[in-house]
């Protein structure tokens, strides 16, 4: 087959290579690197509906951590829920079960969220800034989560949240393009493309520091008085 035709079966075809046009490097199966056009990618992401984002982060060689995935991890809730939290990226638990926080930290998450009624199954939507497991567990390269970048932007296009709740220093930092500590972040409403976003302790750091979980239930307390107020300005517009 030529190497246009596997590109096509793939789905990365077309592909530019004006100089002028950001490229980025993909790893096809047969192992070979070739680079695709960032803008045409990101265009492309962001007219898919749920089900065929989900196919495509399936089938995404956009960075090395394909090579060593068993399962993508798009995410799981609700489409349309109110509230929509982001974490990092895909453990070994989540790796194997293709579903976000599925672990420790996981089990964490969803009794924080039951303390205020939430559930993943009913109206919370969860995912990552990674959609592949870094080997080890070590953290997201940032060549990484640009490249992943497209995929949760569609995601929260498509779920429409009135509230972002970053969990750790790794996600508010991709979505603020900050190296700040979390403890900095906290407390304040800030914006990812317009929606209300509020940052909290990543729960894998609660299980090692249990003494800053009240820290983090007012993070959830403060982010449900952001969501009550954004909901009225809405009703009220
Ligand atoms: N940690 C994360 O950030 N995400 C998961 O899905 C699991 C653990």
């Amino acid at each position: 087959m030529r190497r246009d035709d596997v590109l096509r079966e793939l789905g990365l075809a077309p592909v530019w290579r004006l100089r002028s046009r950001p490229l980025v490097t993909t790893v096809v199966p047969t192992g070979v690197a070739v680079a695709i056009d960032v803008d045409a990618r990101r265009a492309h992401i962001a007219t898919l509906d749920y089900e065929a984002l989900v196919r495509d982060i399936a089938a995404c060689t956009a960075c090395t951590l394909c090579k060593t995935r068993n399962r993508s991890v798009p995410g799981v809730g609700v489409i349309g829920a109110h509230w929509m939290f982001i974490g990092e990226a895909p453990g070994a638990d989540e790796d194997a079960q293709g579903e976000p926080f599925v672990g420790a930290a996981g089990r964490l998450l969803d009794n924080m969220l039951a303390a205020l009624a939430l559930d993943r199954s009913e109206n919370v939507y969860i995912a990552n800034v990674l959609k592949c497991r870094p080997p080890n567990n070590r953290a997201p390269d940032p060549a990484e989560a640009h490249a992943c970048a497209p995929y949760l932007d569609r995601q929260i296009d498509l779920i429409k949240p009135v509230v972002i709740v970053a969990l750790g220093k790794s996600a508010a930092g991709r979505l603020l393009d900050s190296d700040a500590p979390v403890s900095s972040l906290r407390n304040r409403i800030h914006r990812y493309r317009g929606t209300p976003l509020v940052v909290t302790y990543h729960p894998a750091y609660l299980l090692r520091t249990p003494a800053d979980k009240s820290k983090a239930w007012e993070d959830l307390l403060f982010a449900r008085r952001v969501m009550r107020e954004s909901l009225a300005q809405q009703t009220s517009a």
